[in-house]
């Protein structure tokens, strides 16, 4: 079926769902746009002429939180969500967010920053789409999920070692970053190990191979469109911080790529 025609079949069937999945589409457009010529005002981009501010790690949890949430409301609202493979996209989905939105902030280290209101608001309309959307299409949408056939699917398989290898990727990146500052400090330094032999952002790079996975695994619209968006964001941030740290660091590693090992 053309694309036009499943769209508007779409659009009458699942009204709500169609048009959010446009406006993740819609945001990763702009996004891509908008974030290759201006950074996004948090971390060391941060910057006045945002707008208000408020404390970060309460800013990450409201921003982040959305995602689980909505996933979890739209998910068991299915008749469908206690099937084996829903139950193992579901936990994939979950051990990524409920670290990302309640673990993740309060371990971060830096002092008490303060971001722009602006980047959050934005935020939460992603992921609430996005949280609900991906629950919607993988309990309501994909047939090929209900059977426990797709559990020996290739798709299957690779997409959730795809998934794990990127989750390990993000997190032992994170860790780096996190180990950079003792207690108390704020400042940047070189991180150096793991995939930051490689990239300025392995961090980033691993939440594009952990949501290439689960795209694969799901094979569902919605999955695949989160990746787009992932990627519409993180490319250009790691651009900006390959920059930032060639022009504050003069011994910066001059083999490292920004976010994509021997490519980009
Ligand atoms: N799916 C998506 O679209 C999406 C979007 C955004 C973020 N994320 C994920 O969320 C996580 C955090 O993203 P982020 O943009 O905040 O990452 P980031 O800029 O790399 O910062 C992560 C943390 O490490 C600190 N840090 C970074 N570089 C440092 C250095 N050179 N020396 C010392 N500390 C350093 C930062 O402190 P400061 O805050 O003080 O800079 C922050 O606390 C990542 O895993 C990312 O993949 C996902």
């Amino acid at each position: 079926m053309p694309i036009t025609e499943a769209l508007s079949e779409s659009l009458v069937a699942h009204p709500l769902y169609t048009w959010s999945l446009l406006g993740i589409v819609v945001m990763g457009i702009v996004s891509f746009f908008v974030l290759s010529f201006i950074s996004a005002p948090y971390g060391r981009h941060l910057r006045e002429g945002w707008g208000p501010t408020m404390n970060a790690t309460v800013l990450w949890v409201l921003m982040e939180a959305p995602s689980p949430i909505s996933f979890v409301v739209v998910y068991f609202m299915s008749d469908n969500a206690f099937k084996p493979v829903p139950l193992i996209l579901l936990g994939m989905y979950m051990g990524h967010y409920i670290y990302r939105s309640f673990i993740y902030p309060f371990r971060m280290r830096g002092g008490d920053k303060r971001e722009p209101i602006l980047t959050g608001g934005l935020a939460i309309a992603f992921n609430t789409a996005n949280g609900s959307t991906n629950a919607f299409a993988i309990t309501v949408l994909a047939p090929h999920l209900l059977s426990a056939a797709w559990l020996a699917d290739p798709r299957f398989i690779i997409g959730v070692l795809v998934f794990a290898t990127g989750y390990a990727i993000n997190h032992q990146s994170d860790a780096i970053l996190r180990n950079l500052r003792k207690p108390g400090e704020s400042g940047y330094k070189i991180p150096y190990g793991g995939f930051y032999r490689w990239v300025s952002s392995p961090n980033y790079f691993g939440e594009l191979v952990e949501w290439t996975g689960f795209a694969l695994a799901a094979w569902t619209a919605p999955a695949l469109v989160f990746v787009f968006f992932t990627a519409s964001n993180l490319i250009p941030r790691a651009f900006s911080n390959h920059r930032w740290y060639l022009e504050h660091f003069s011994d910066y590693p001059k083999e490292r790529r920004a976010v994509i090992p021997f490519l980009l």
